[in-house]
């Protein structure tokens, strides 16, 4: 593919070292970014790398009432050898097209995607912060475009790329949440849209989300839409347990994001030679393995914070709580230090998961 390059001639102050602690999540944006066009006629075209820019579209464009949109989230890090690394970015290129085929939205061929986002990533290399933790965080999304009201796949569709340099998720040390079990909001049901990653599964969970923030707790544990009684994600997260010393993830049914961090982490305690299920796990199942002293930890995995142990869940004033609440669990530990080690560059990468740029 050709990448037309037009740089930037007002480039923006990066952040210096002692900034990048207070960057946060997805607040601040590099200097460019990846715009292509789509239409059936001519395909994906245009290909090029602009300054950071507004896009135009036309006010009835699909994405803005119809919610036609799906987008992906992977970073780029500097590694201990000073190179810049990605991980596994072919695999969101291929959830991405899951997601568009869900969507009624155009494939991207995968090479594509990746060769645009190693081409945004290397014009940008300045952008990576620097301290440990940090990244530039990829968002790679594609909207409906055009000028049409009916309730049916759009004429043009745009594919952009942008980049935040984001902070260390845990500047002190992985951080327990507190998780409130939501029984009456779901964030998607079987046949929906839930395992493909659109705009409107995020709207449909901020409410759940605003409930559970306002009760004092800091994310959602999604139940099933049809029984409302199997686990699906935390906050937008996949979920794991440790249940009698097994690691446990509900199985992908097709409202469940298939997460690459989920997938990586399931490949790592096999090779630790944990057993590993993938199965329904029912709520109440978590409350009789507490009592019975056979659910030790619970953690989220994603992207931006890779693992996010989970301290206390509280279902219909029920609590579970592990130790003091705040205690990371020893499996919880493991699998972000080996994963990040890979990452980071400081553990071998069996896999062959890393690229570096
Ligand atoms: N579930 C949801 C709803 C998400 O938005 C994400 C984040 O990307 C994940 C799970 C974790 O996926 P991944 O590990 O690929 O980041
Ligand atoms: C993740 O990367 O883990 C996420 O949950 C992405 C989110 C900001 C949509």
């Amino acid at each position: 593919m050709e990448i037309k390059i037009t740089k930037t001639t007002a480039p923006k102050t990066k952040p210096t070292l002692e900034q990048e602690k207070s960057l946060g999540f997805g607040k601040v944006f590099s200097d460019h970014m990846f715009v292509m066009e789509y239409t059936e006629k001519d395909g994906w075209h245009d290909a090029r790398i602009q300054p950071y820019q507004p896009l135009s579209i036309d006010p009835a464009s699909p994405v803005l009432h119809y919610g036609q949109e799906i987008f992906e989230g992977l970073k780029a890090y500097r590694r201990v050898d000073g190179s810049i690394g990605m991980f596994r970015p072919e695999e969101n290129a291929m959830r991405m097209n899951r997601s568009a085929e869900r969507m009624c939205m155009p494939q991207i061929p995968v090479e594509m995607q990746v060769e645009a986002m190693k081409a945004l990533v290397d014009l940008e290399r300045d952008w990576v912060p620097h301290s440990e933790g940090t990244s530039l965080y990829l968002r790679p999304t594609m909207i409906a475009d055009g000028s049409t009201l009916g309730v049916h796949a759009a004429p043009r569709y745009i594919y952009f790329i942008i980049c935040a340099p984001s902070g260390a998720y845990y500047a002190n040390g992985l951080a327990p949440v507190r998780i409130y079990i939501e029984d009456a909001y779901v964030r998607a049901v079987e046949g929906g849209t839930g395992e493909a990653k659109c705009g409107g599964n995020y709207a449909a969970s901020m409410k759940g989300a605003f409930v559970a923030e306002e009760k004092g707790y800091d994310q959602v544990l999604w139940l099933d839409g049809r029984h409302n009684r199997y686990i699906e994600e935390v906050g937008a997260m996949n979920v794991m347990f440790v249940l009698d010393g097994k690691l446990v993830t509900p199985k992908l049914h097709g409202s469940i994001l298939p997460g690459i961090t989920r997938k990586s982490i399931l490949e790592l305690a096999r090779d630790m030679g944990m057993e590993v299920e993938e199965r329904q796990v029912d709520v109440q199942e978590l409350f009789d393995a507490y009592k019975a002293g056979k659910f030790s930890e619970a953690f989220g995995t994603g992207t931006a914070a890779v693992v996010s142990p989970i301290g206390e869940f509280c279902y219909k004033n029920e609590v579970i709580k592990f130790g003091d609440g705040h205690t990371i669990g020893t499996i919880s530990q493991k699998m972000y230090d080996t994963l990040t080690g890979i990452q980071w560059g400081k553990l071998p990468d069996p896999h062959g998961w890393t690229c570096t740029l």
